[in-house]
C-alpha cells in the first residue's frame, strides 16, 4: 500500500480554459492500484468512528463513494443533479461560476439515525460539498466527516467546509488554482 496516488492524477493545462489546469482522476481510477488504494485510505481515515452511509455527489463523487462505502461496509447515498431521482426528494440549489445547480437525495436516504460520511473527487470553492452537507443535515443524520481525493487549498473551499463543523480529509493537494 504505497503507491504514489499524486503521481496518478493526469494535470492538462488550459482545460476548461485559458490558465486552468485541470486535475484529472481519469488516469488514477484506470490504474487498479492506484483506484483501490484511494478509496481504502478515505475508508481507513473514518474506520471506528460509526459512520452508517456513505453519499457521494453525481459524477465523479459516485466512482470513489462507492468503493469507501464497500470497504466500510455501509450503504452508498447517491446525491444526484436535479430531476434524475424517482421518488420524493429533497433539494438544495448552490452556485456555480455562472449560474445556480441543484442537488437532491431521496427524502428517506439517510436519517436522523445516521452518521454520513459525504465523498466528492476534488474540493475547489466547496459549494458543492457544502449544499451536500447542508442537504443531508435537513433529514437530521448527523454530517461532520468528509473526504476528498483531491484539495486545492488555494481556493479555500476546505477551510469554508470546516467552519459548517466537519471534518475534511484529502489524499492530496494541489498549490495554485
Ligand atoms: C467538480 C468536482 C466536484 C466539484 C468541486 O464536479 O467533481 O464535485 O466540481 O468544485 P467546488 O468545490 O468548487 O464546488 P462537477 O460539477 O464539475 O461535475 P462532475 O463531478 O459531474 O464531473
Ligand atoms: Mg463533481
Amino acid at each position: 500500500m504505497a503507491t504514489d496516488l499524486k503521481a496518478l492524477v493526469r494535470s492538462i493545462p488550459d482545460y476548461p480554459k485559458p490558465g486552468i489546469i485541470f486535475r484529472d482522476i481519469t488516469s488514477l481510477i484506470e490504474d487498479s492500484a492506484g483506484f483501490s488504494e484511494s478509496c481504502e485510505r478515505l475508508a481507513a481515515a473514518h474506520r471506528g468512528l460509526g459512520i452508517t452511509k456513505v453519499a457521494g455527489i453525481e459524477a465523479r463523487g459516485f466512482i470513489f463513494g462507492a468503493g469507501v462505502a464497500i470497504a466500510l461496509g455501509v450503504g452508498f447515498v447517491p446525491v444526484r443533479k436535479a430531476g434524475k431521482l424517482p421518488g420524493e426528494t429533497i433539494g438544495q440549489n448552490y452556485a456555480l461560476e455562472y449560474g445556480v445547480d441543484t442537488i437532491e437525495i431521496h427524502a428517506d436516504a439517510v436519517d436522523e439515525n445516521d452518521n454520513v460520511l459525504l465523498i466528492d473527487d476534488l474540493i475547489a470553492t466547496g459549494g458543492t460539498a457544502i449544499a451536500a452537507v447542508s442537504l443531508l443535515r435537513r433529514t437530521r443524520a448527523r454530517v461532520e466527516h468528509t473526504g476528498f481525493v483531491i484539495d486545492l487549498p488555494d481556493i479555500g473551499g476546505a477551510e469554508k467546509l470546516r467552519a459548517h463543523g466537519v471534518r475534511v480529509e484529502a489524499l492530496m493537494t494541489f498549490e495554485g488554482h
